[in-house]
């Protein structure tokens, strides 16, 4: 019998992707045009002989793989997730036939998908490929079973030239099941495609807002976590390991919001990115195209900033695992080869009270369940060594961290703990 408490070996490709850590997800189409956001044709009920306009002045001027590829390497990121075809129904890719909704139809003239896959390899970004499932051109969520039927042969078609034309991809993004009841996905046949074609390409299918974590198919290799902070995954007798990925807007739409003001801060971007390491999961941050296919500045800005404090920390933030270990608060403990590295939140900036303001503090925090014996503890971004007790049998080790030094503000400072 199986071991009820036993927790599963990652399949390497899980492995590789909760390494990766950071992601980009990118939402681009003919709605960005608009800038209304992605949902705009049904939110705004345009009929789709009118809104198929938009492909005649879809011109993909400024959409450049490589260009984008380098703001995600910059940023720390190491995969790009782009929407290959979102529930407008409009394909960046070259559907071959399959339909002439598509961008090599539009004035863009080209395969956007390729360009994408050829851009990430150029900097090392590992490409994934969103796909909607929900199609409303085909009102692929109402629409009768032969019809439906008809729908999935052309939905699989798709993702068969996705599949068989970009080289090895890292994975496929699903999105739209919720729009049908589970089993008239028929995923057996569109997940042994995936595996036959892409044998190392992750599969991942988004069970929406409301149902984050839930694993909705055995072949599923990462649950989603649609725009809420991640929780830690109890994988213990489960037959296989599935990683986590929170999936979560820069401000409050995925398609580009002109009018959208809420955008996230570099501070946010590295609280959040710590919050789903915390628990092992990856970040997969949006941004949303301009019209011509650019990241707007702002977006591309933060993701800058953030990106030095991911890769101040790249041994944590990308190979660090969850601890069993205790903190107060919002901070946490991960560890990698033996080392454990605590990620401290709400510090303050050391110094003169009249010239720096900030909420939290230095000085002692605690944390239960550090059981190995600890032989020193310093910053990683500057070395100070760290004063630190233990009580072994109370079972608690305490460090006096000192604040930020003047000049700098890491938002979450990380002190690397060497143990006997
Ligand atoms: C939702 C939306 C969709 C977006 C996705 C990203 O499912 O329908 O527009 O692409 O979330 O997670």
């Amino acid at each position: 019998m199986a071991d009820s408490q036993a927790i599963p070996v990652p399949e390497p490709r899980i492995e590789r992707f909760e390494h990766m850590a950071f992601g980009m997800f990118i939402h681009w189409g003919v709605y960005s045009q608009l800038g209304r956001g992605e949902w705009v044709m049904n939110r705004e009920q345009i009929p789709a002989d009118e809104y198929a306009k938009l492909q005649d002045t879809f011109t993909a001027a400024d959409f450049d793989g490589r260009a984008i590829a380098r703001v995600a390497k910059n940023a720390g990121m190491k995969y790009i997730t782009l929407t290959t075809r979102h529930h407008d129904g409009f394909s960046l890719y070259d559907t071959r036939g399959l339909t002439d909704f598509d961008a090599p139809h539009s004035p863009a003239g080209r395969d956007l998908i390729a360009d994408y896959v050829e851009g990430c390899r150029a900097e090392g970004i590992v490409p994934f490929f969103y796909h909607t499932t929900l199609d409303w051109r085909w009102q692929s969520h109402t629409c009768d079973d032969a019809t439906f039927n008809d729908y999935l042969d052309y939905l699989y078609a798709s993702v068969e030239v996705l599949c068989t034309h970009y080289g090895p991809i890292g994975g496929l993004w699903f999105d739209g099941d919720w729009s049908r009841r589970t089993a008239d996905w028929k995923h057996d046949r569109l997940y042994g495609m995936i595996r036959r074609l892409q044998p190392e390409a992750m599969i991942i299918n988004n069970t929406g807002i409301g149902n984050e974590g839930s694993v909705s198919h055995p072949d599923v290799d990462s649950v989603t976590f649609e725009q809420s902070m991640p929780k830690a995954l109890d994988r213990r007798g489960h037959p296989k390991y599935i990683a986590g990925e929170m999936c979560q807007t820069m401000n409050s739409h995925w398609g580009i919001g002109a009018g959208d003001f809420s955008f996230k801060s570099p501070a946010n971007v590295i609280e959040n990115l710590a919050g789903c390491r915390k628990v092992g999961a990856n970040y997969l941050l949006n941004v949303g195209p301009t019209a011509e296919g650019a990241i707007p500045e702002y977006e591309a800005a933060t993701l800058a900033v953030a990106g030095r404090w991911a890769q101040q920390h790249a041994g944590p933030v990308y190979d660090g695992k969850p601890t069993g270990i205790n903190c107060q608060g919002r901070d946490f403990v991960l560890e990698v080869d033996g080392k454990l590295y605590w990620f401290v939140h709400d510090l303050r900036i050391a110094g003169h009270g009249q010239v720096t303001v900030s909420v939290g503090g230095a000085g002692p925090r605690v944390a239960t369940g550090l059981s190995q014996p600890v032989a020193s503890v310093r910053w990683m971004d500057n070395g100070e060594d760290l004063q630190f007790a233990q009580n072994a049998d109370a079972g608690i080790t305490t460090v006096d961290f000192t604040g930020y030094p003047y000049g700098t503000n890491l938002v979450v400072r990380v002190a690397e703990i060497e143990t006997v």
